[in-house]
């Protein structure tokens, strides 16, 4: 039987999302992440879901839309999922054709798609014109037996605080652009503004501002863990950094500890993460707090106008 293609419908929400679990269940994609995203937000990525219908069950779906912090306006995404048990029918060549069409219909050029770490996803991207880029770990941490001692205290002058405490969110982005600028990976980002930001980090509905912690010193936030919870027992890092004229005083370590015993203590069973293969400093923290590596994907890339 050939499924059928046809956009997302608000209905169909919890049907991607075990179908994106059943396939990659590291990535903790949420119902209120999915949802909020079809409601336009935020509003530049220009969001858009493909599904492949069987009549009776959702077997794939395509997640699209525009790179909109990076520095070039034609740069996409295609993130693209079959069910397991319904893969070599046909599902993901139609999905992807549709989701280059959907793309290139917006004005993309270079469409960025995550690729599992398995030959024959890799073989199916390479035969569609796609090229290798750089891997990207997924780590994970069960918080019920962590070895989370509390850290030793902060540095003089350095206090810690929960994103919640924040009167204003306005310095976290600013040490979240300065951290954000020497994270490894292939797509540059641009100075995102602090609308877009604020649009498309700061309101994500799975952002537990009260799990986000803050190094701050002079009312300058100098390191962060952004925390990100499905608001059952997972909870998965968003980004970890410190800027850079704090580094190497073990500030990175100290904010996500202190997160991690938060989130422990509010009855979080699984923390999850994903780096950068070349991030070496990030992957050093993570595994020194117990975290192990449980999957892995690849970016790949194609010129659409090739
Ligand atoms: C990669 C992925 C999307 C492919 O989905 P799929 O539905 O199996 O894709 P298709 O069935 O269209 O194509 C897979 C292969 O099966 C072949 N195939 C299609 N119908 C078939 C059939 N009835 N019998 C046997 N083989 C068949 C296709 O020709 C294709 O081989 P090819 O690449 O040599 O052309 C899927 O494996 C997946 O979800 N992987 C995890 C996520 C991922 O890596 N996504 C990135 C994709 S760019």
């Amino acid at each position: 039987m050939t499924p059928t293609l046809r956009p997302l419908r608000p209905d169909d929400v919890p049907a991607v999302v075990d179908l994106l679990d059943a396939a990659a269940p590291y990535q903790m994609i949420t119902v209120g992440w999915l949802r909020w995203h079809l409601t336009g937000a935020p509003a530049a990525e220009r969001f858009g879901v493909l599904v492949a219908d069987l009549g009776d069950r959702i077997v794939g779906a395509a997640l699209t839309g525009l790179l909109h912090e990076s520095a070039e306006p034609d740069q996409a995404f295609a993130n693209l999922t079959v069910h397991p048990d319904w893969r070599r029918r046909g599902a993901g060549t139609a999905l992807l054709a549709a989701a280059e069409g959907r793309l290139a219909g917006l004005g993309a050029r270079t469409v960025y798609a995550k690729v599992a770490d398995d030959p024959a996803c890799g073989a199916f991207a390479e035969r569609r014109g796609y090229r290798r880029g750089r891997r990207t770990d997924y780590l994970a941490l069960d918080l019920v037996d962590a070895d989370l001692a509390a850290p030793p205290a902060p540095p003089a002058g350095v206090r810690l605080l929960a994103a919640a405490e924040l009167a204003d969110p306005h310095p976290l982005y600013q040490a979240d652009l300065d951290a954000s600028r020497d994270e490894p990976g292939e797509a540059v980002m641009a100075d995102i503004s602090y609308p877009d930001w604020v649009a498309a980090y700061w309101d994500r509905p799975d952002l537990d501002r009260g799990l986000t912690t803050l190094a701050t010193m002079d009312g300058e936030v100098v390191a962060f863990s952004i925390a990100l919870t499905d608001g059952r027992d997972r909870y998965r890092s968003g980004m970890t950094g410190t800027r850079r004229a704090h580094r190497g005083r073990g500030l990175a370590r100290l904010v996500k500890i202190e997160s991690l015993r938060r989130a422990r203590a509010a009855g979080h069973r699984r923390a999850l993460t994903a780096n950068d293969a070349g991030n070496t400093a990030m992957l050093a923290v993570n595994r020194r707090l117990g975290y192990r590596i449980v999957g892995a994907d690849w970016r790949y890339r194609r010129d659409l106008t090739r």
